[in-house]
């Protein structure tokens, strides 16, 4: 489990929410529908959602507005962007308990951060390592605008929503804690207006790495798919990339953070296996590295198969993940116009009325 402390809330809240919701702290977090999710999303993000939707009032975006900040295929990016939501129902995030809709459903996201971007600067933007790694790979007079103020729309996400716990792979831990900073900076120029939020990191699995090459993170955007496993990916294939996943030519199966590709795959097996380092290591005691992939494969079959049977499902009834969504949307969109009208009164815009 993730040791939690959530934050004092900094805010009243948004009015019209009633007293049930508001006795439970809020969570927001979001994925893009850039690519097919991965493995690292799963064990870093999507796993982690589900549980914490038991405990807490909970908003997760599918943030199509995100992933455009890099070029999209129109089509692939309709057809990811169902297949994310489809993957997050898989998961277990049930639109009975928690809000589940699609970012650009409500434009309030964009009109926060427009406000927003008034409120930040240059110097702010430029220290994200997210846009100075995008930067290091062209030119700076070809770099996307979208991608440097990417940070402003997801302070918007947030604030929007009073959220006070952000669960996130640890990739976006910077990205939160600007988000902290800005609500701290705008609630002291105009007054208490945001919850000023906090990353949720977990212990174990916050980072997974690429198969190949354990130095970086597993992503859907790669160019080769030997480093990431899908969560669509098959039995054959899943065991495929695992047993050809790079590890040095030790023998013990032991938890050790030198051994990078063994430690990431010991990680993944942790989480998914929900079994403490000392368990993995007593079990995989005397047996090779050959042993521990294979039944390292067949427990990430295991966890993704009857998702993958969902997931077939909801994609073969979109109407269905229409009406998921327009839900959802519908009850953003009531809080989150909320918010925006109160932060654009606090700034001196005429509200309409
Ligand atoms: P993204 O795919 O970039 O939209 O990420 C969605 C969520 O998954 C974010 O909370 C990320 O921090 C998390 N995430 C992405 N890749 C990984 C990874 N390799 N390991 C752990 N968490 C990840
Ligand atoms: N930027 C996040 C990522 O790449 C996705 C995201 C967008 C997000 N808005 C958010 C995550 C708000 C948490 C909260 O993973």
């Amino acid at each position: 489990m993730v040791a939690f402390a959530a934050a004092p809330s900094t805010s009243q809240g948004t009015p019209n929410l009633n007293k049930k919701i508001m006795a439970k702290e809020i969570i927001f977090s979001g994925i893009k529908p850039s690519g097919v999710p991965t493995l690292g999303n799963y064990v870093g993000a999507i796993s982690k959602w589900a549980e914490l939707q038991q405990k807490y009032r909970c908003f997760f975006s599918v943030v199509d507005l995100h992933a455009i900040t890099v070029s999209q295929d129109p089509k692939e990016l309709r057809y990811r962007t169902y297949l994310t939501t489809a993957i997050m129902l898989a998961a277990g995030i049930d639109p009975k308990k928690s809000v589940i809709f699609v970012q650009s459903h409500v434009p309030a996201h964009s009109e926060l951060a427009w406000l927003i971007n008034t409120q930040s600067t240059m110097g702010e933007l430029s220290r994200m390592t997210q846009f100075k790694d995008a930067a290091a790979k062209t030119s700076k007079t070809s770099i996307g605008a979208g991608l440097f103020t990417y940070p402003t729309l997801m302070a918007a996400d947030i604030l929007l929503y009073d959220a006070h716990v952000v669960p996130v792979g640890d990739d976006q831990k910077q990205h939160v804690e600007l988000a902290r900073d800005l609500a701290q900076k705008f609630n002291h120029r105009f007054g208490k207006t945001f919850v000023v939020p906090k990353p949720l990191i977990r212990d174990s699995g916050a980072r997974i790495m690429d198969l190949q090459n354990p130095d970086k993170k597993m992503s859907k955007s790669d160019d080769s798919d030997r480093g990431y496993i899908l969560i669509t990916d098959s039995p054959d294939i899943i065991r495929k990339k695992i047993m050809s996943a790079v590890t040095d030519s030790g023998r013990n199966i032991v938890f050790n953070k030198k051994h990078k590709g063994l430690y990431n795959l010991l990680t993944i097996y942790q989480v998914l296996s929900g079994q403490g380092e000392k368990q993995i290591e007593k079990h995989f005691l005397n047996k090779g590295y050959g042993q521990f992939k294979q039944e390292l494969a067949e427990l990430i079959i295991k966890t993704l198969s009857p998702m993958q049977t969902q997931i077939n499902a909801y994609m073969k009834n979109t109407p269905r993940l229409d009406k998921i969504l327009a839900q959802g949307a519908r009850q953003a969109n009531q809080i989150a116009d909320l918010k925006l009208k109160e932060a654009y009164k606090k700034v001196g815009l005429v509200t309409k009325r």
